[in-house]
């Protein structure tokens, strides 16, 4: 175990519980003298069970929220370099720390359960906080922008695109009336409202829709996604390997597409002869899932769908 790690040796920590670490490894396809990238460093559990492999190698981790980076300072292991960056910026951090090509780049999207438990962050739809749910707290957009100033017409696409809310239309007028004389505040303000709409008996699967459409818009993560996604073809050499969890069906759509096509949105490209231009061959027909026994102490890891991909 890298020094300074708080992990158990299932690689479990307080601050998030990994998924599918041994998947992913095996996904990466590790050489103890490669160079490796955690794009999504949260806890670091990904990042340790790398680093156990490396020996001569290096390991280039990012997350842009610095509660990361203090989790990340803890690792004194000398094949580590850690980045508090947006992870679209993959390819001008890895330049600036000496690196063009990488061995592998593993990516588990989303957001970690320290994220979720601290109230103040706001992504929790149990505790009150304020409306944030920003990543980054640099970012001058939060929740609360959202509710209070998008148009209605945005925040009806908003709920339906990435909560896949069956009634978007209804919240987003609802939203529109209730900060006319009222504008939202905390977190507690938000779910109030939601009740009044939410279908019966599926309560709190309606609230973590919208929240995780609010989220998703806050942090941008659709247009990070595929930022970085068409940066991983430039930089991953051939042979490499991309490593890639998503919990949404809208990132996966989109990893599928990029890891088929080497096009975000699927659109084949082919050359003059008609034959197609892929930089990536998909290693995983079907999405990986969680086992049995890692389901039943992990409850996070079961809307996880891991792809692999290999640098042609
Ligand atoms: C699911 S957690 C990763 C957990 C990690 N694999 C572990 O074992 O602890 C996702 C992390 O990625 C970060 N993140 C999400 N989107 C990001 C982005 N576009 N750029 C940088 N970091 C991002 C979040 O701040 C969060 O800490």
């Amino acid at each position: 175990m890298a020094e300074g790690a708080e992990h158990d040796v299932a690689g479990f920590s307080a601050y998030h519980n990994p998924v599918m670490v041994r998947e992913c490894l095996e996904g990466l396809q590790l050489k103890s003298d490669g160079t490796y990238v955690d794009v999504t460093f949260g806890g670091g559990g990904h990042s340790q069970a790398i680093l156990q492999h490396l020996s001569g190698g290096r390991l280039i981790a990012f997350d842009q929220d610095e509660d990361a980076k203090r989790e990340a300072a803890k690792i004194s292991h000398r094949s580590f370099t850690f980045c508090q960056s947006n992870f679209m910026h993959l390819k001008r951090y890895l330049k600036l720390n000496g690196v063009t090509q990488v061995d592998g780049i593993l990516a588990d999207l989303g957001i970690s359960s320290h994220q979720i438990d601290v109230a103040e962050r706001g992504f929790s739809t149990r505790w009150e906080g304020p409306l944030d749910m920003r990543m980054d707290r640099q970012n001058p957009t939060t929740a609360a922008t959202i509710l209070n100033d998008y148009r209605e017409a945005d925040l009806h696409r908003i709920f339906g695109m990435y909560g896949e809310v069956r009634n978007a239309r209804t919240l987003a007028q609802l939203v529109v009336q209730h900060r006319a004389g009222n504008p939202f505040r905390n977190t507690i303000d938000l779910v109030n409202l939601l009740k009044t709409v939410a279908p019966r008996g599926k309560e709190f699967k309606y609230y973590a829709q919208v929240f995780q459409a609010l989220r998703m818009e806050v942090n941008r993560e659709m247009e990070a996604l595929e930022e970085f996604l068409r940066q991983t073809a430039e930089v991953i050499r051939p042979g490499g390997r991309l490593v890639i969890m998503s919990y949404h069906s809208l990132e996966d759509r989109m990893v599928k597409n990029f890891m088929n096509t080497g096009k975000p949105f699927g659109e084949l490209e082919k050359d003059f002869y008609g034959n197609p231009l892929r930089p990536f061959e998909m290693i995983t027909r079907k999405p990986v899932e969680a086992g049995e026994e890692e389901l039943k102490v992990n409850n996070r890891a079961r809307s996880a769908r891991l792809r692999i991909a290999e640098r042609l």
